[in-house]
């Protein structure tokens, strides 16, 4: 299965997904890593030889024209799933539409809960004990589609919005690998999934 995997930050979720699909039982391949910026992250795929490409939004004239140049530099690499992995933008509706439910998103709290670029600060603030991690098929609404994979973590009292996320992003990690390897083993059914 060829991923092609976009993010805005560090990419610590991209590591975990190149250290996992270098190993050569691991039925996935990164073939290109997409960002809206200069991302740190895309020192990962460097690490790892992986081609990489950057399509600013600043730099174009609306966003579906934003959309349309990236989803061109996606598909030049005939991806089987395009993971968003820690990207911050919101793909426009002809992006979603020529991609999705190929087109797989991981999100740090428990979707239908927190949804939106602010999530972990967010159930900070609402006092919540309890947390988590979502993988979930993207579809044209704002982290709406269907979910893939879902797990809790805890919120400890005196957490910080950084300590949170870190401990979020360690259970992340393992889940994206995890939904990963299920789509190309075809345990999960994305199509079916979407359909539903
Ligand atoms: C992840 O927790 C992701 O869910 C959220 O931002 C974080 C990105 O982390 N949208 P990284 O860039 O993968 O380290």
């Amino acid at each position: 299965l060829s991923l092609v995997v976009l993010i805005s930050g560090g990419g610590s979720n991209l590591r975990a997904l190149l250290e996992a699909t270098s190993e050569s039982a691991f039925p996935a391949r990164v073939v290109a890593v997409g960002a809206d910026n200069e991302a740190e992250g895309l020192g990962h795929a460097e690490a790892w030889s992986i081609p990489s490409f950057t399509v600013v939004p600043s730099t174009f004239e609306s966003r579906e024209a934003w959309g349309e140049e990236l989803l061109e530099q996606i598909l030049r690499w005939s991806p089987d799933l395009v993971v968003c992995a820690g990207f911050m933008r919101i793909l426009p509706p002809n992006v979603v539409r020529a991609l999705s439910p190929r087109l797989i998103n991981t999100h740090p709290a428990l979707l239908p809960a927190f949804p939106g670029a602010h999530a972990v600060r967010d159930a900070l603030a609402a006092g919540v004990d309890t947390t988590g991690v979502t993988v979930h098929v993207i579809d044209e609404g704002v982290d709406t589609g269907p979910v893939i994979v879902q797990r809790a973590v805890p919120v400890h009292p005196g957490d910080t919005e950084h300590e949170l996320h870190e401990r979020i992003k360690t259970v992340e990690r393992e889940l994206l690998v995890a939904a990963v390897r299920d789509i190309a083993e075809q345990t999960v059914d994305l199509e079916e999934l979407a359909a539903r």
